[in-house]
């Protein structure tokens, strides 16, 4: 789909995608943040020059497939979106994305439980190195900091995470690297579940993957994201990369220079204003 079709996945995607479009026009010197954002991917998608490795969330389309939890869950795992610990190594990896429902609204406060092996393709069994939940934002949006998995007998390189919404069923599933050579040979391999992932300099990788989950929406119903219910965010307002605004009374920071415009409010443009 481009801007000139009817739009099918409601009036806040499109919203963002034309955000995001209209931030990459605006200046030469995109930020890594905005070229690893989701929505990019679908952008590219929809202009029909790159692939749609990540999964485009369009009405209809399928939820991300399940995959076998494997022998390495434990629950109790800490709150955190980094799971960088003090003496681990390997190559930087931060993987962002959004936790959608099947009518392709973001969902918040979704909870998202990562685990997997370290460089050397152990995982911590005894502890919780490498292991760690968050939770969506109120614009669905999650980030997860941690280091590209090591490989180990049988499987490709892959990371587990564990999905659920708020009083929904759980979504076990691995997310997966493109370009690996054991993802030929490795039969619990989906490419449904492959992560775009790109250099993001000084030797760190950058990746994204947005979720779809079997959740029932109303893709007529209000848009989830909060209305503007006060605060210093103004419409007309140039801000400047590390400007902190509220909005609907949650702070932000600017991520990308801009001004304000309207559709642009924080909650509905993850890629210029990051929630603090
Ligand atoms: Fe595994």
């Amino acid at each position: 789909m481009d801007d000139t079709t009817p739009p099918t996945d409601g009036p806040h995607l499109v919203r963002r995608k034309t955000v995001l479009r209209a931030a990459l026009a605006a200046t030469a010197a995109v930020p890594a943040a905005l070229l690893g954002g989701p929505a990019l991917a679908r952008t590219l998608a929809s202009g029909d020059t790159v692939p749609p490795l990540t999964p485009a969330c369009d009405d209809g389309d399928d939820p991300t497939p399940p995959q076998m939890e494997g022998p390495y869950f434990k629950p109790g795992s800490p709150r955190r979106a980094s799971l960088l610990d003090a003496g681990t190594t390997g190559t930087r990896l931060t993987v962002s994305g959004y936790v959608f429902g099947l009518a392709c609204r973001p969902i918040g406060a979704v909870l998202l439980d990562f685990w997997q092996a370290d460089a050397n393709g152990a995982y911590d069994n005894t502890g919780y190195r490498l292991r760690g939940h968050q939770f969506t934002g109120a614009d669905g949006s999650f980030t997860l900091t941690t280091i590209v998995p090591g490989l180990y007998p049988g499987r490709t390189r892959h990371i587990h995470v564990k999905v659920q919404a708020p009083n929904r069923p759980v979504l076990t599933t691995q997310l997966y690297f493109p370009n690996e050579p054991r993802n030929n040979t490795d039969t619990i391999f989906d490419p449904r579940l492959l992560m775009t992932v790109r250099d993001a300099g000084g030797g760190a990788k950058e990746a994204a993957f947005d979720f779809v989950l079997n959740v029932p929406q109303d893709p007529g119903g209000p848009d989830p994201t909060p209305t503007a219910t006060g605060g210093t965010w103004a419409q007309g307002t140039t801000y400047r990369v590390g400007d902190r605004v509220t909005y609907a009374g949650r702070a932000y920071s600017c991520l990308q220079a801009h001004t304000a415009q309207p559709g642009w409010e924080p909650p509905a443009a993850p890629a210029l204003w990051r929630a603090l």
